[in-house]
């Protein structure tokens, strides 16, 4: 799809938290080893928000003053935050009025977008919208997620995967390089394989749901695991069709981080060698919808002007899809 006013990233920011969960304090905590987490997920550890008294809300404003210092840019500057979480601060209100509010950004209005692990790139393509119509100027995606509040830390399908951080762009007008093009879809069928049954209208708090963990995620791993690499590797090979690239145009590959094997496959599937998929499960685990940012942020000084990326995501619901963009305003 050509268009004329393209969004494009001009600053990234992130933010982990200090303490580490490593598989050898897992091994402690459920019946599994470091092998099997190592071998099956590629994941070595992932990061844990300890303290309490901060949230989801803590990390997105870490995540966008890190960026703000990067980029000189004075937050009162910035028109619009699109807040992606499946981790709210609360069921209501929503946090991105919180994190304008404690980040300073004084003239921006916010919300917050939930799907899942595909939550980033589906907020990115909502906020390359306000830019490309020409209604604002300075729009911050941020993908943040404290899965470890929401994780059963006595089930070994989940809480070998999951951690917490925060991930943050900057998107502004340009006219070559930025946003080029989303294929975002979603498959309804999916929703039961990955879900937290209770707490929300359907199944709201109760003594029952408390007893009997539907407050925790809960997932179909085998399931889960096979559509995201059907679909991460589909939408990209349409989003690539359609954009007439070959997959040797693209310099960077940015998947989400679930899981290694997962990666592995997609790539091989796209026949993308390693070399150009950037990967840093092996550090932060799965952050859900913090993943891709905290990668572009991770490793941010890789990238030059001109060069293509393709970003690729699948989650909860399903949510999944694919994104091309040129790096440089
Ligand atoms: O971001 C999107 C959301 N999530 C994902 O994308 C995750 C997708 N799924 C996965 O990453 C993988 O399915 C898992 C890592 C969750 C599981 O790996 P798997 O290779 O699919 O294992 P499995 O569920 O088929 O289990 C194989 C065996 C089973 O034992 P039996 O029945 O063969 O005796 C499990 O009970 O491994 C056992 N197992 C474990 N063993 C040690 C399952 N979890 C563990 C564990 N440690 N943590």
């Amino acid at each position: 799809m050509v268009r004329n006013n393209l969004a494009a990233i001009t600053a990234v920011g992130g933010y982990v938290p200090s303490t580490i969960l490593d598989n050898y304090q897992i091994e402690k905590m459920v019946d599994t080893s470091n092998e099997w987490i190592l071998s099956r997920t590629g994941i070595k550890e992932r990061r844990i928000l300890k303290d309490p008294e901060k949230a989801t809300s803590y990390m997105a404003v870490e995540a966008i003053q890190d960026l703000l210092k990067n980029s000189g840019i004075d937050p009162s500057e910035i028109d619009c935050l699109v807040l992606a979480t499946s981790t709210p601060d609360k069921m209501l209100a929503p946090t991105a009025p919180t994190v304008c509010e404690k980040a300073g950004l004084v003239n921006a209005w916010g919300f917050d977008l939930n799907a899942a692990c595909s939550g980033f790139l589906y907020a990115l393509s909502t906020a390359a919208s306000l830019i490309e119509s020409g209604r604002h100027k300075k729009v911050i995606v941020v993908g943040v997620d404290t899965m470890s509040r929401i994780i059963d830390y006595t089930d070994r399908n989940t809480c070998i995967l999951f951690g917490d951080g925060a991930g943050a762009v900057l998107l502004e007008p340009s006219q070559n390089s930025g946003l080029k093009d989303f294929l975002l879809k979603t498959d309804g069928k999916g929703s039961e394989f990955l879900s937290i049954a209770g707490g929300g209208s359907l199944n709201p708090f109760s003594k029952d749901t408390l007893e009997k963990g539907d407050h925790y995620v809960k997932q179909d791993g085998k399931t889960v695991f096979k559509n995201a690499i059907a679909a991460m590797t589909a939408t990209s090979e349409e989003l690539l069709n359609r954009n007439n690239l070959d997959v040797a145009d693209i310099n960077w590959v940015v998947p989400h981080q679930a899981n290694l094997r997962i990666i592995n496959a997609v790539a091989n599937n796209l026949k993308v060698p390693m070399e150009k998929v950037l990967v840093n499960i092996d550090r932060f685990g799965n952050t859900t919808a913090a993943t891709i940012p905290l990668c572009l942020w991770d490793f941010q000084k890789k990238f030059k002007t001109g060069d293509k990326l393709l970003l690729t995501a699948f989650g909860a619901g399903f949510t999944f899809g694919s994104c091309y963009l040129v790096w440089g305003k």
